[in-house]
């Protein structure tokens, strides 16, 4: 098992909590867009996600890789926050469109460094907010062929800034390498 971050800091912990649970995991710091450090159709089975798409400029060499890296008839699984979830701002007990679907980014925010309790501060982030008809394309670009989709979970956590109880809270794609 290898798991992968560009953050050194994010991949200590990691390597920290493998260690007292006796897992053996090899670490590898890179970006997700170039995991050159990794062979060709080498994994089973290759999970992304958890709020990693936000953060990449190029989703489809990001899937590509992610495939490149996986052997004919291997799973990708990627499980992302639901992307229809990005796009409110509190208005009034409601909600209103701060971004609209389409529009992809960068946005750019000025925030403190406590993602999860986000407020105004000098730290600049880009996000880039892509659609779930990007990313079953980017998959499908990538060579990959969809077995399953979902769309789950209605967890609403404070960092959100708004209310978006009934909205799900992930989506989740479910491909095998062709
Ligand atoms: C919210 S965390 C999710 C971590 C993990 N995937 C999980 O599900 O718990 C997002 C992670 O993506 C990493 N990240 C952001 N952009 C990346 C990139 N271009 N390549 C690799 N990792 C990246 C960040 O360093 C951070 O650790």
């Amino acid at each position: 098992m290898t798991s992968v971050d560009i953050a050194q800091g994010q991949l200590d912990v990691a390597a920290r909590r493998a260690e007292e649970l006796r897992l053996d995991i090899a670490f590898l710091r890179a970006d997700v867009t170039d995991l050159g450090g990794l062979a060709d159709a080498h994994f089973d089975h290759v999970y992304t996600g958890g709020h990693v798409a936000v953060w990449v400029s190029d989703i489809w060499r990001y899937y590509a890789e992610a495939a490149r890296i996986l052997r004919r008839g291997g799973l990708l699984v990627v499980n992302e926050y639901h992307p229809f979830r990005r796009i409110w701002r509190p208005q009034g007990d409601g909600l209103a469109v701060a971004t609209p679907y389409g529009e992809r980014g960068p946005f750019a925010y000025h925030r403190n460094d406590d993602i999860l309790r986000p407020s105004p501060g000098p730290l600049v982030s880009y996000e880039f907010h892509w659609t779930i008809a990007d990313m079953i394309n980017a998959v499908l670009r990538a060579g990959c062929q969809l077995v399953a989709v979902e769309e789950y979970g209605e967890h609403v956590g404070d960092w959100e800034g708004a209310p978006t109880h009934g909205l799900p809270e992930f989506f989740l794609i479910i491909a095998v390498k062709a």
